[in-house]
């Protein structure tokens, strides 16, 4: 079944987690540059830096303080209630979704929990710390391991599957993203186009809000559930 509701989320979903957004006031994510942690650029001239960086963030994951909010729980209640008919694409590499019980998920910036051997391709589940001379099991040598992650100028993972349920949906939210970073900015864009109902909900009015029919600005532990009581209650 393609999916009619269609929901995007970013940062600001897991804030009531306890996980800071990207774009901090200070212009830094977790006190480093974006360029110096988050390009490919920055693996080739520090492997240690970035691996110890996404090494902290995975770490993160296990502490207690971190955890699904209502905002995450409302999503998965919202699948559970309507099989088949929601998709939920998530620009955070956290998995908190995934936590709170949603599986139709698309990770679209790729996940903490995987490395990739930047040869194979192959990708590896681990919760363990990676470092730059780890070997790989498929080719056996060290330095290809990298963090399964979409760093700046490079492709967003599964666009073809987001833009086909885009292209069909009724509803498209967007959720705790500042619409800065393309192409998940343009995401409402096709889903206006596709006839969908648009619905932002974030802190502040984002960078693309015009571009959506509806706006609910407050923090998503509490919008969420509401919106969602909304939409199990309408049908
Ligand atoms: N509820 C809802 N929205 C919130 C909350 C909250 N409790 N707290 C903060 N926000 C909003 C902020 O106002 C901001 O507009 O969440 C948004 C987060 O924006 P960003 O930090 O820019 O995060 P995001 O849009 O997900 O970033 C997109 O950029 O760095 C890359 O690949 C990275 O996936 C990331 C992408």
């Amino acid at each position: 079944m393609t999916p009619s509701i269609v929901i995007l989320t970013g940062a600001g979903i897991s804030v009531e987690s306890g996980i800071r957004t990207f774009r901090a006031a200070d212009g830094l994510w977790e006190d480093h540059r974006i360029e110096d942690v988050a390009t490919p650029e920055a693996f080739v001239r520090d492997p240690w830096l970035v691996h110890r960086f996404y090494n902290q963030r995975r770490q993160q994951l296990f502490s207690e303080a971190v955890k699904p909010n209502a905002a995450h729980y409302a999503l998965a209640k919202l699948e559970q209630a309507r099989p088949g008919e929601v998709l939920v694409i998530t620009q955070n590499i956290d998995n908190l979704h995934e936590r709170a019980g949603s599986r139709n998920l698309i990770h679209m910036h790729g996940e903490l929990l995987n490395l990739r051997c930047a040869a194979s391709e192959v990708v590896y589940r681990t919760e363990q710390d990676s470092m730059p001379e780890d070997l790989c099991d498929c080719c056996g040598s060290g330095g290809n391991l990298r963090p399964d992650i979409v760093w700046f100028g490079e492709m967003p993972m599964q666009m073809e599957a987001c833009y086909q349920a885009l292209d069909s949906c009724e509803l498209f939210l967007s959720i705790g993203t500042s619409g800065n970073v393309y192409p998940a900015a343009g995401f409402v864009e096709v889903a206006n186009a596709a006839g969908a109902r648009t619905v932002e909900i974030n802190l502040e009015p984002s960078r693309i809000h015009t571009a959506f029919d509806e706006h609910v600005h407050a923090g998503a532990g509490e919008a969420v559930p509401q919106f969602v009581e909304q939409i199990l209650r309408s049908v």
